[in-house]
């Protein structure tokens, strides 16, 4: 991008055209990023677009354009959205495994915990879902807060949109920490997606390229009316910032996420060993047709929580 020109040099015309270019490239990026949901510059770009235009039209009001993107609605900047600070990062994995790796992924963990040969590595295999993650936070089981994934640091504040999600529970049941911050992915199955689209095509509305796109796009709707239309779905799989520990094992984890209302993808199974891991996988694969959602591969997580703490899959990259 040419640095911006100094308003001192500028001529009533080249102010003129310059914020002509603006209003187009502003309401194209406002299109990427709020209705197809794939952004193509980073939001430092985007909002220095915007300052230059507020500068332009400050220093010369009477040539702010009826189209000004000051002016409009419905498309407004990220900045709109709260941002949350996620107390636990949420983190992303690298690269998912292929069948191969699992002998070499459950020797390496034996080798990393120093574990006697009669000492099993049990595990749990979920379908990695292709939606987008996000962390509802829970005060005394009431729901108080949902926040995207954002740079895992720092996320946005999607609560008054993930209220309407009603996979989601507002309350929780049973005995719940004080303070529960629950992560899991939520996504929009097949068959939701191409009615989606179907409709989408009859109002003459742009189409969303896969149902990720039309999930993310849907949970970032600045108008919590629009979300609640759109037929999102979730599934729980992980924890953030608690009060209290939750369980010993990851699956126990997962029956006490069942028990307090929240949806756990009933593919899931627990694994003893490398050789079940490796049926796990040719399981979920010969089910993924009939899912009815997109998935991306398998994630493995090793069962006893107390070797994932040791094995640093909560607090840094996971193994
Ligand atoms: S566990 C370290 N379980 O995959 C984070 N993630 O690249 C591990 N995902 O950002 C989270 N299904 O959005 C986990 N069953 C599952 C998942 C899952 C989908 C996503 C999640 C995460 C990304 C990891």
């Amino acid at each position: 991008m040419s640095a911006d020109k100094d308003l001192s040099e500028m001529t009533e015309i080249e102010v003129a055209s310059e914020l002509r270019q603006l209003a187009i490239k502003i309401s194209e990026h406002d299109r990427r990023y709020y209705q197809d949901d794939a952004p193509t510059v980073d939001d430092a770009t985007y909002d220095s677009l915007r300052r230059r235009n507020k500068i332009l039209e400050a220093a010369f009001p009477h040539l702010v354009r009826a189209d000004s993107p000051n002016k409009r609605v419905g498309a407004a900047p990220a900045a709109e959205f709260g941002k949350v600070q996620h107390a636990v990062p949420m983190l992303s994995l690298g690269n998912a495994f292929n069948e191969e790796d699992v002998h070499d992924f459950f020797a390496r963990i034996r080798r990393f915990l120093n574990l006697d040969e009669k000492e099993k590595v049990g595990v749990v295999a979920e379908p990695k879902i292709d939606g987008l993650s996000i962390s509802l936070r829970y005060e005394n089981a009431r729901f108080v807060r949902g926040a995207t994934r954002g740079d895992g640091q720092e996320g946005e504040n999607v609560t008054e949109n993930v209220r309407t999600i009603t996979d989601i529970p507002d309350m929780l049941s049973g005995t719940v920490p004080e303070i529960l911050e629950i992560r899991g992915e939520v996504y929009m199955s097949h068959a939701d997606f191409a009615t989606l689209n179907e409709n989408r095509e009859k109002s003459g509305e742009a189409l969303f390229a896969n149902p990720r796109n039309a999930a993310a796009g849907s949970l970032r709707q600045l108008d919590p009316s629009i979300t609640a239309e759109r037929p999102l779905r979730f599934f729980a799989y992980s924890w953030g910032e608690i009060s209290e520990s939750l369980a010993e094992t990851h699956w126990d984890f997962l029956e006490q996420l069942k028990i307090w209302g929240f949806p756990v993808n009933p593919e899931a199974g627990q694994c003893m060993n490398a050789k079940d891991a490796v049926a796990a996988h040719a399981r979920i694969g010969d089910n993924r047709a009939r899912l009815g959602y997109d998935i991306d591969g398998v994630v493995y997580k090793v069962d006893r929580l107390d070797w994932q703490e040791r094995l640093g899959f909560v607090s840094r990259a996971p193994r």
